[in-house]
């Protein structure tokens, strides 16, 4: 992908102004294509030193036809995508049926064009970033207007992002690994979470056919029914042991058993928007929750 939003201050480099194809004009205006083929110098390796390149015939956006074309050879595409268009660009490769890896928000996991892939097993997380933030330099000209972020020794500036993950199709060994659980019983007794540790019991949802896990090692193994559980369960889903079945920021989901009207709880806002307990009469809405089945429940 080439830079179009930072280009203000754009400074190519040498390795562009240095080649006798250079063009000040273009290098604004058009996209670059960089292959690497082969042994080009000959020194035994394959390595930068062979990177050719040369400009494109527009400005390298991904929806062009140019640049379809190029998807449409592709075997592989690995991106860091713009997360505003994250939706769009998962469209664009999944309708040209490519592998991917690619790095997106863990929120898009809600969205309507990317729910349903996970759900169907078309789409899942890579198995190298699962928690913390992530650091991805940035021209010195990007307007910081967010915390996290810091300048370098050498003047290079970072921008620090929460909730980052790999999403993919290519598959690894993680997601074949179950996760280890206690039964319902066990983690009411022992939970390190002093939200379960000592319950008589798991909350039910008020609008949904489903029990609310708070936590993902808090799933209990003997379960059999639906439960709602963080969206980062899914950094450790297994397609062998848990089905996933619907979401509940999505409101056509089967197994949302409610809608509320603003006569139910006047106080409340939007509570059709999540998961709701009702806690001594009052509700609460929930974090958007992920909602599973245990393939095979066990004591
Ligand atoms: C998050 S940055 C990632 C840059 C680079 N791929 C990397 O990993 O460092 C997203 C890039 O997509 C570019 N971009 C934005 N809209 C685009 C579009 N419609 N088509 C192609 N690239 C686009 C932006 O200019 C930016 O360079």
């Amino acid at each position: 992908m080439e830079s179009k939003t930072y280009n203000t201050e754009y400074q190519p480099t040498s390795f562009e102004t240095s080649d006798p194809q250079y063009d000040a004009i273009k290098t604004r205006k058009n996209g670059k294509i960089f292959t690497l083929t082969r042994d080009k110098t000959g020194n035994g390796k394959t390595d930068v030193e062979d990177l050719e390149w040369h400009y494109l015939m527009g400005n390298g956006d991904f929806r062009s036809e140019e640049i379809k074309k190029l998807r449409d050879e592709a075997d592989i595409i690995i991106t860091n995508p713009p997360f505003s268009l994250f939706r769009e660009f998962l469209s664009w490769i999944v309708e040209a049926d490519k592998r991917f890896l690619i790095i997106g928000n863990m929120n898009a996991i809600t969205y309507k064009e990317v729910f349903p892939l996970i759900r169907e097993n078309r789409l899942w997380l890579g198995p190298t970033i699962s928690s913390g933030d992530r650091e991805f330099e940035v021209p010195v000209s990007y307007p910081i207007n967010a915390a996290g972020w810091r300048i370098d020794d050498a003047g290079r500036k970072f921008l620090r992002i929460k909730g980052v993950r790999w999403f993919t199709n290519i598959d690894h060994g993680r997601r074949h690994q179950p996760l280890p659980l206690m039964t319902m019983e066990e983690n009411l007794k022992y939970s390190k979470h002093k939200e379960l540790h000592g319950k008589a019991s798991y909350d039910k949802y008020d609008n949904y056919d489903a029990i609310e896990v708070p936590f993902t090692d808090a799933i209990p193994s003997d379960y059999v029914g639906v439960m709602g559980v963080p969206i980062s369960f899914l950094d450790k889903y297994s397609p062998e042991q848990f089905e996933i079945l619907g979401v509940t920021q999505r409101n056509d989901d089967p197994y949302k058993i409610k809608q509320y009207t603003k006569a139910d709880y006047p106080n409340a806002n939007d509570l059709n928007a999540r998961g709701v307990i009702i806690l001594d009469g009052t509700p609460k809405s929930m974090y958007a929750r992920v909602l599973i089945k245990n393939k095979k429940p066990r004591k």
